[in-house]
């Protein structure tokens, strides 16, 4: 089966063709962080433009790369939420209308779904039950997945996601957009003891996450070495502030493994590129006997490899989309699934 796949939930206009559900034949992805950079962070109005502008192109490229024809197609998915509205509908009402036109089949995808399943394109070997990790700019979600499609949230973030910790600590120490590669970049040299910044455990077995009292300690440990005239070294507080986030992220849901007694774990979502928490979850996992599986950094982005794949899954158990699809901003899993 070859799948046309769309995603334009935020500020990347992506487009690919995933064939079995693994394969990988395209995977073209028009970022425009150079147009919302001046902006500090997305601004969605113009970000549903430039899906206008840029997805057919971008479309038409992913097809010419996997060396395809429309007629060559099986199956059209989509991201319909949660995400931007406007950037939403604009992957939407082209995907049903290339389905209509095309007479395929259309697959709504979950946008966190569509992160879990960038797994399932290069990971062959994955058990059920799983428990994911979601780390995005708008998710902190620790998920149990007993099977294809069967999710259960266990945990999420009270306030900020950890991308968006990373994205307004950057904007704050105005590193640049997006904040988690920057800041990784900045910290890469620097000490990750050398400032002492909170961690919000909120309680011994909580699997809910928090991480705005971070953000603001950051910016008061600046506010406050500023005002007494000493120079504040970037290259420690990226590297402590990326800890701080990252050792959190890890005894999590590690303890979340614990407690469900589950032995695979699933990274996912842009934060999930992390180099520090890469290695961090890799370490704690082995010790404690535990499969770690996560997408190559390319994956763990926005991508609409991941969303082909999911669809994929979703069209072999037999979850097709209706025409009357709509965006979803607000999905979540707990709408899911079956609900168009
Ligand atoms: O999954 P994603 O591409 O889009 C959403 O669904 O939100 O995630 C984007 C988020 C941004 O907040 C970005 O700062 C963060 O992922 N991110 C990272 C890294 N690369 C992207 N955070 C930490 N380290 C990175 N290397
Ligand atoms: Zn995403």
């Amino acid at each position: 089966m070859r799948i046309l796949a769309i995603e334009t939930s935020c500020d990347d206009t992506a487009a690919a063709v995933v064939e079995g559900g693994r394969v990988i034949r395209s995977n073209v992805v028009a970022s425009q962080t150079a147009v919302h950079q001046k902006f500090g962070g997305v601004v969605p109005e113009i970000a549903s433009r430039k899906h206008l502008e840029w997805l057919t192109p971008v479309v038409e490229v992913a097809m010419e790369q996997a060396a395809l024809n429309f007629g060559d197609l099986d199956a059209i998915a989509v991201t319909y939420g949660p995400g931007l509205v406007g950037p939403l509908l604009v992957g939407v009402s082209s995907a049903k209308a290339m389905a209509y036109a095309l007479n395929l089949p259309l697959a709504a995808v979950n946008h966190l779904e569509g992160h879990i399943y960038a797994n399932f394109l290069e990971h062959a070997d994955i058990e059920f039950p799983a428990l994911v990790l979601i780390v995005s700019g708008g998710h902190t979600d620790l998920v149990l997945m007993s099977g294809h499609g069967e999710y259960r949230l266990v945990g999420q973030t009270r306030d900020d996601a950890a991308g968006e910790a990373f994205d307004k600590v950057a904007r704050f120490l105005e590193l640049g957009y997006p904040g988690g590669p920057v800041i990784e970049q900045a910290g890469t040299s620097g000490d990750p003891e050398a400032i002492a910044l909170p961690r919000a455990w909120l309680g011994a077995d909580s699997l809910e996450f928090s991480f705005s009292g971070l953000k603001t300690a950051v910016i008061s440990f600046v506010q406050k070495e500023r005002a007494a005239g000493r120079a504040v070294s970037m290259a420690d507080l990226a590297a402590s502030f990326q800890w701080a986030v990252v050792e959190v992220l890890v005894e999590k849901t590690l303890a979340a493994a614990r407690q469900f007694e589950i032995s695979t774990i699933l990274a996912a979502g842009g934060v999930a590129a992390n180099q520090c928490l890469r290695f961090q979850l890799t370490r704690r996992s082995e010790a404690q006997g535990i499969r770690l599986r996560f997408p190559a950094p390319a994956l763990c982005t926005d991508n609409a490899a991941m969303i082909g794949c999911a669809g994929f899954y979703r069209l072999q158990r037999g979850a097709g989309a209706a025409m009357t699809l709509n965006a979803k901003p607000n999905l979540s899993f707990n709408d899911e699934i079956n609900d168009m």
